[in-house]
């Protein structure tokens, strides 16, 4: 009755029941997999480190927020990276979040390294330098994180180096005239099963699931 009204096709109510008998909790068996990091999606974010005079940037996905006072992030990276050398030395990043316009550079700094090739140089990027760290930030980012490492911890294929959000900077482009801050004008992307994604239509607000609609005052 439910679908009925929402739908108002009695074939299409039709063919959705068979659908959700067939997909029903508790009905067919699930498919399994063997354990695996199928947490999608995921950021792609450029992830320089060194110093102004060398610098080097590499691609990371498994990265997130992990506290929000303090600031406190993470990333995990594969001790063969020449980021991780780096990053372990100096104790120093900077996340430099992307964009549509950075997606080919996101490729590029996460299937060669910083070993082989300058990337910076290759890729005509700019650097700029950062508040807090120094490492330098890219000019071409929207928004950059600044960190520094607080602790080190070697997992297994990864090693996580979970960091203190010593400051923020951001491009002034994307601020609108009551100065807040538009990433979507910047054009965010993600990476999911081996692909990057534009991020796409907003579909709600925070809190739009319990908020009463003007209307129904
Ligand atoms: C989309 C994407 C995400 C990646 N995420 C990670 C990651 O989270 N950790 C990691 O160790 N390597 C990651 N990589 C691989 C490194 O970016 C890649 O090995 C890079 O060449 C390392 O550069 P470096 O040797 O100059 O540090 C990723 C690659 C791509 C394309």
């Amino acid at each position: 009755m439910e679908r009925a009204h929402h739908t108002g096709k009695g074939e299409h109510m039709k063919g959705e029941q068979r659908r959700e008998k067939k997909t029903a909790p508790g009905g067919e068996a699930r498919v399994r997999w063997k354990p695996g990091t199928m947490l999608y999606p995921v950021p792609a974010v450029l992830v320089t480190s060194g110093t102004m005079e060398r610098c080097n940037v590499c691609t990371v996905s498994w990265t997130g927020t992990i506290c929000t006072d303090p600031a406190m992030t993470y990333i995990s990276l594969r001790p063969e990276r020449h980021s991780h050398g780096i990053i372990n030395e100096s104790r120093e990043f900077v996340i430099n979040l992307t964009t549509r316009a950075l997606a080919r550079a996101a490729d590029f700094c996460g299937v060669k390294s910083g070993r082989e090739i300058d990337k910076i140089a290759h890729l005509g990027l700019h650097l700029i330098p950062s508040e807090h760290v120094a490492v330098p930030s890219l000019a071409e980012s929207p928004v950059n994180l600044e960190c520094r490492v607080t602790e080190m911890r070697p997992l297994g294929s990864h090693h996580l180096f979970i960091a203190r959000v010593m400051g923020v900077s951001a491009d002034p482009r994307y601020l609108d005239r009551k100065g807040t801050f538009n990433l979507q004008a910047a054009e965010p992307i993600c990476y999911s099963h081996g692909r990057y994604y534009q991020l796409g239509r907003e579909i709600g607000r925070f809190g739009f699931s319990v908020r009463r609609k003007k209307n129904m005052r």
